[in-house]
């Protein structure tokens, strides 16, 4: 597609996602063509900065966030160029709005996008001003990052607050995961290559995992996270994304309303968790005192600075979805900060040879999206051993790099994404009844863990979590992958 010239505001534009990964993405954009020169790139914020002095802020993060390779003094002064800056509370409908509305082309039909990078609780009244102040446009939409809620009442409450001012088709809930090239690609490796969708179910699969690893800890994030928690930071939007994408039928088209009907019939056919599946079907965990890089790191509730907390920040599930395709096919789910490596991987593990001939007893195949670091994906084999007199097996891989087979850099989540909300393509954004459904599954187990069915472990920063993350896959014969 050619260039497009666009309005987009950012509310909270002196934030950290803002610097780090909006205007880094726009540039990425900018730089290939894909924005037009009168695009204008508002941020809107409280403080009182100058469009100089918003530039150079600007300037600075694109510094220290763009790949050197895609670095070009000349064009990043063009693109500064786009920015504009305004002061304002925008969830604050009697403020002076004049600055904004003057920079807003009025022109038929050119997208105008606003960003709500600000708490959750401004997502309301932020929609209430903007339509006070009468900006919304037919072109106009708004983006709202997670967490849309902390359950399903307060996730309802935002879907119909803003709803009274924007309708669905212009409401796009982002969830990054969506951004990534090789979450979008578990769809392509699906349903453009038969040999794989024709062994996708319960007859050939024994099990899927998921594991969304990281080692980095809460940092400064400790009050946010705090009050959020792996469940609801991690699985109910990222990893209940990746599940229904791994776990859909076939959507009728690829089109915004086919494909979320598809992975909406997966979230509703999650298995609800009884409190007795929360104590024997869920680990929750938070890392203690350990290594990082062989250096010793802080424990999570030193991280925080407070005596106690029962957030976890590692957690394991085991889910099942109740549909004939996935009948008897176990799905775990883990995730943490602080563990051993950064790694986001899905693992098809298939079913055993069912009658084996050879002495050596082939290990069953497994399928390996990785999501990344190393993007690629890999499915093991069981090949003759050139080595051994006699006929035994050994273990061999089928490996794609994307990186490699691509010869191409991968681009960030975000510039799929902005691009997407611009042109008002919702297809990579979540309905809201995605969220709903979602919530509903999470709500459950958020309380049985209050109630505390099942107990609060902790693990030591730089594992792979407590050794009762193993035995939820041991109990069913499997062992999670590790060392991809
Ligand atoms: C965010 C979470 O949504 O996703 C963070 O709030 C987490 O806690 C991050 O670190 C992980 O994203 P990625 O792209 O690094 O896997």
């Amino acid at each position: 597609p050619g260039a497009v010239a666009f309005d987009f505001v950012i509310v909270g534009a002196t934030g950290d996602l803002t610097m780090r990964k909006l205007l880094p993405a726009f540039y990425e954009c900018f730089r290939r063509g894909q924005i037009e020169k009168s695009t204008k790139i508002i941020g809107v914020a409280r403080s009182g900065l100058s469009v100089e002095d918003y530039r150079a802020k600007a300037h600075e993060a694109l510094k220290g966030f763009v790949a050197a390779a895609s670095y070009d003094d000349a064009t990043i002064q063009d693109f500064l160029g786009l920015v504009q800056y305004v002061s304002l509370d925008m969830s604050d409908k009697d403020a002076d709005w004049t600055g904004l509305i003057n920079l807003l082309p009025t022109e038929k039909g050119r997208p105008r996008v606003f960003y709500v990078a600000t708490a959750p609780k401004l997502y309301v009244p932020t929609a209430d001003a903007i339509a006070h102040n009468k900006l919304i446009t037919d072109s106009s939409r708004i983006v709202l990052e997670k967490p849309i809620g902390t359950d399903q009442a307060t996730a309802a409450e935002i879907n119909d607050g803003v709803g009274l001012y924007f309708t669905e088709e212009q409401i796009f809930r982002i969830d990054h995961y969506l951004g990534k090239q090789t979450v979008q690609n578990i769809l392509a490796l699906r349903f453009a290559n038969p040999i794989l969708e024709r062994v996708w179910n319960t007859d050939s699969i024994a099990h899927v995992q998921i594991t969304a690893a990281e080692t980095v800890g809460v940092g400064k994030r400790g009050p946010y996270y705090d009050s959020a928690g792996a469940l609801r930071d991690m699985v109910q939007n990222h990893l209940l994304q990746v599940l229904s994408l791994v776990a859909m039928e076939p959507p009728t088209a690829f089109s915004a309303m086919d494909l979320r009907d598809e992975k909406l019939k997966i979230l509703r056919a999650l298995k609800p968790m009884s409190d007795h599946d929360i104590a024997t079907d869920t680990v929750r965990a938070q890392y203690g005192e350990g290594l990082a890089d062989g250096k010793r790191v802080a424990g999570y509730l030193e991280d925080l600075g407070a005596p106690t907390s029962t957030t976890e920040t590692y957690l394991a599930i085991r889910a099942e979805i109740r549909t004939a395709r996935w009948d008897g096919v176990p799905f775990y789910i883990r995730t943490g900060k602080r563990m051993a490596r950064k790694e986001t991987i899905v693992v098809i593990q298939f079913r055993p040879q069912p009658w084996a001939i050879f002495a050596d007893k082939p290990e069953p195949s497994q399928l390996v999206l990785r999501i990344q670091p190393d993007e690629g994906v890999s499915l093991s084999l069981a090949s003759k051993d050139p080595a051994s007199e006699q006929y035994r097996l050994r273990e061999s891989v089928l490996d794609v790099d994307y990186v490699k087979a691509f010869n191409t850099r991968y681009p960030d989540s975000y510039e799929d994404l902005l691009m997407a909300a611009v042109r008002g393509d919702q297809v990579l954004f979540i309905r809201r009844d995605e969220v709903e459904a979602s919530w509903r599954w999470i709500e459950p187990i958020l309380h049985g863990w209050e109630k505390n069915i099942r107990p609060l472990e902790t693990y030591p920063a730089g594992t792979q979590g407590p050794a009762s993350s193993d035995q939820l896959l041991a109990r069913d014969g499997f062992v999670w992958k590790e060392n991809t």
